[in-house]
C-alpha cells in the first residue's frame, strides 16, 4: 500500500472544492491501495469537505507549517498510521500572497513594514516550514519504497523568465519559491546516496479561484501580467483546471528518476523548463 503525506489539502490544488475537480488529495486517493495523509491547519473544515468521498483511505491530521512544535506531532500520527514508513511526500501547502502579487519592488517598498512582514511570512512558509517537514520525514521515506520527496514551487521562480519577460509581479513569491528550489537541490545533494529523489515542479498557472475576487484595479494588473505570459507562450490561454494540473504534475513525478539524472531538479508540469 504506497503512502502519501501531501499538505495543503484544505484547498485549491489539495482539495479543490471550489472548482469541483480533481485535485492531489482526491485523485491519489482514487485508487484504493493508496493511504493518503492530508496535513492542514484546520481538521474539521478539511474532515467536512472529503467527507462526501466516502474514503477510508484518507486521513486528515492537524500541522501548521510555520510551527516546528506542530509539524514535529505530525510525525507520531502518520507513523501510526503508515507502521513507521512513508513513500511519497507532496510538499504542495504554500502562502500564496495577494498583497504583493501585482506590483513592482519600488511600490510595494512605499510599506516598508508590510514588505518586509509579507517576505518573513513567505520565507517561514515556504522554505522554512518545507525544510523542517522533510527533515521530520525523511526517517520514514528512507525506510519506505517509493522514496520521491515532490515540492510544489512555480515557474515565477525562473531567473530568465522574471528578465527577458519584465515579470516583476509575485516578487516576494518568486524569491521564496528560488530560495526552496535551492533547498530541493540541498536536499538532494545529501540524499542521493540513500536514492531519495527531490523534486521541484511547478503545477502552471492553475485556477483555483484566486481572481474570483479581484478589484477593477487589480483585474488590470491581472491584464498587464497575462499580457507578459501571452509574449512567453503565444499558446496561453489562461489558467489551467487543477484537473489538467495534477494529473500532469503526478506524471512528471511518477516518471523521474535518480537514473534519468532528475534529481534536484526545477522543473514544470510539462516536464521540462516550459512553465505555461
Ligand atoms: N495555483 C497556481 O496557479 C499555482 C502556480 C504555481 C505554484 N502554485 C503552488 O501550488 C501550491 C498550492 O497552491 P494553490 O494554488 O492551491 O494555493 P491556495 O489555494 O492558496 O492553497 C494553499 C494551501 O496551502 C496551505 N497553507 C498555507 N499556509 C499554511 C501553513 N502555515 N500551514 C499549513 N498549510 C498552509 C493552505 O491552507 P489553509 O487553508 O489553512 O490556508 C492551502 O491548503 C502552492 O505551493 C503554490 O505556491 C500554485
Amino acid at each position: 500500500m504506497p503512502s502519501y503525506l501531501i499538505t495543503g489539502v484544505s484547498r485549491g490544488l489539495g482539495t479543490c472544492s471550489h472548482c469541483k475537480q480533481f485535485a492531489f488529495l482526491e485523485h491519489i486517493s482514487s485508487d484504493a491501495s493508496n493511504t493518503v495523509i492530508g496535513l492542514v491547519r484546520n481538521i474539521a473544515d478539511t474532515n467536512a469537505k472529503v467527507a462526501p468521498l466516502n474514503r477510508n483511505n484518507i486521513h486528515i491530521i492537524e500541522g501548521d507549517m510555520k510551527d516546528y512544535e506542530s509539524l514535529k506531532k505530525t510525525v507520531e500520527s502518520v507513523s501510526a498510521i503508515t507502521s513507521g514508513t512513508l513513500d511519497y511526500i507532496i510538499a504542495n501547502a504554500g502562502l500564496v500572497p495577494t498583497w504583493s502579487q501585482f506590483d513592482p519592488f519600488s511600490v510595494l517598498g512605499e510599506d516598508p513594514k508590510r514588505l518586509t512582514t509579507e517576505l518573513n511570512e513567505l520565507f517561514s512558509i515556504n522554505v522554512v516550514g518545507n525544510i523542517h517537514l522533510f527533515n521530520l520525514f525523511v526517517p520514514l521515506v528512507l525506510k519506505g519504497n517509493g522514496k520521491k520527496i515532490i515540492t510544489i514551487t512555480s515557474g515565477l521562480a525562473d531567473l530568465d523568465l522574471a528578465v527577458k519577460y519584465q515579470l516583476y509581479e509575485n516578487a516576494p513569491y518568486s524569491i521564496s519559491k528560488a530560495a526552496m528550489n535551492m533547498a530541493v537541490a540541498k536536499f538532494q545533494a545529501e540524499y542521493e546516496k540513500d536514492g531519495v529523489l527531490f523534486l521541484g515542479i511547478s503545477p502552471g498557472s492553475v485556477n483555483v479561484g484566486q481572481f474570483d475576487n479581484l478589484t477593477q484595479e487589480e483585474a488590470q494588473k491581472l491584464m498587464v501580467q497575462g499580457a507578459k505570459f501571452q509574449a512567453y507562450a503565444p499558446h496561453f490561454q489562461g489558467p489551467i483546471t487543477t484537473e489538467q494540473s495534477v494529473k500532469a504534475v503526478l506524471s512528471v513525478a511518477e516518471n523521474a528518476s535518480l537514473e534519468m539524472d532528475d534529481g534536484g531538479a526545477f522543473i514544470s508540469h510539462l516536464g521540462n523548463k516550459q512553465w505555461l
